[in-house]
């Protein structure tokens, strides 16, 4: 049910909301952005790492991060004429900084299964052009990240019980960030809906009396007398 939900899904932002390239070309930039988060997310965790082969892991894996937010900033180029500015997003630390390290990389991890499952279903929605050989190339990449991640976790000394449970809890907080954005899109949406009510009913009501007033010869208010502040 939610796999035909998400094939739907990308089946409509590919074939209605990217039959415009500025939208695509707007989608690519949120590409290039998520993927060069990434990269600071890395570099953040990296600083905590002392063992020298999982540094060296995370630095390498960072690099092909920022691999792919190359690759997406050069698609950009091709989908559109503007030069591409960096969507900023604000960056805060996923956990707090005394949390055991492999909870952060839990993080890393889901991010990785998330983007993985994203590329590779638009990767196969989109007919040929730069943006679908791009995604091809970067989907191999993810796939490997998927269990580089798993077994960076194991290695920082998660078990595996550990290690779903987070990534568990790691999803439900993920599920809830989600609903409260949507649920504020709904609410900023019955707001407007209702405001547009409000002003359509006041206008019809005080219409005539305005037009009757904007009419008449008779000057009703006068503002010629001192007023007195006393
Ligand atoms: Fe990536
Ligand atoms: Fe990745």
């Amino acid at each position: 049910m939610l796999k035909s939900l998400e094939t739907l899904r990308i089946w409509f932002i590919v074939t209605v909301i990217w039959s415009s390239r500025r939208r695509m070309a707007e989608a690519i930039r949120g590409f290039q952005a998520t993927e060069a988060d990434g990269v600071w997310h890395l570099h953040r965790g990296l600083q905590r790492i002392t063992d020298p082969k999982q540094r060296a892991t995370v630095f390498t894996h960072s690099l092909e991060e920022e691999s792919h937010a190359e690759e997406f900033a050069r698609v950009y180029r091709v989908y559109s004429d503007r030069v591409m500015t960096p969507a900023t997003y604000e960056r805060e630390d996923l956990l707090d900084p005394t949390a055991p390290l492999w909870k952060t990389f839990a993080f890393v991890h889901v991010g990785e299964e998330d983007a993985t499952e994203r590329f590779r279903n638009l990767h196969r929605s989109l007919p040929e052009g730069a943006l679908r050989e791009a995604l091809g190339r970067i989907v191999a990449d993810e796939d490997t990240h998927v269990d580089l991640t798993h077994h960076m976790l194991l290695a920082m000394g998660a078990t595996e019980k550990e290690f779903r449970a987070e990534v568990l809890r790691v999803r439900l907080a993920r599920l809830w960030q989600t609903w409260l954005r949507s649920g504020k899109r709904v609410v900023d949406v019955v707001a407007s809906v209702a405001l547009s009510v409000a002003y359509l009913v006041l206008g019809l009501f005080l219409a005539e009396p305005a037009r009757q007033r904007l009419h008449s010869r008779v000057v009703e208010f006068d503002n010629n007398q001192l007023k007195s502040l006393g």
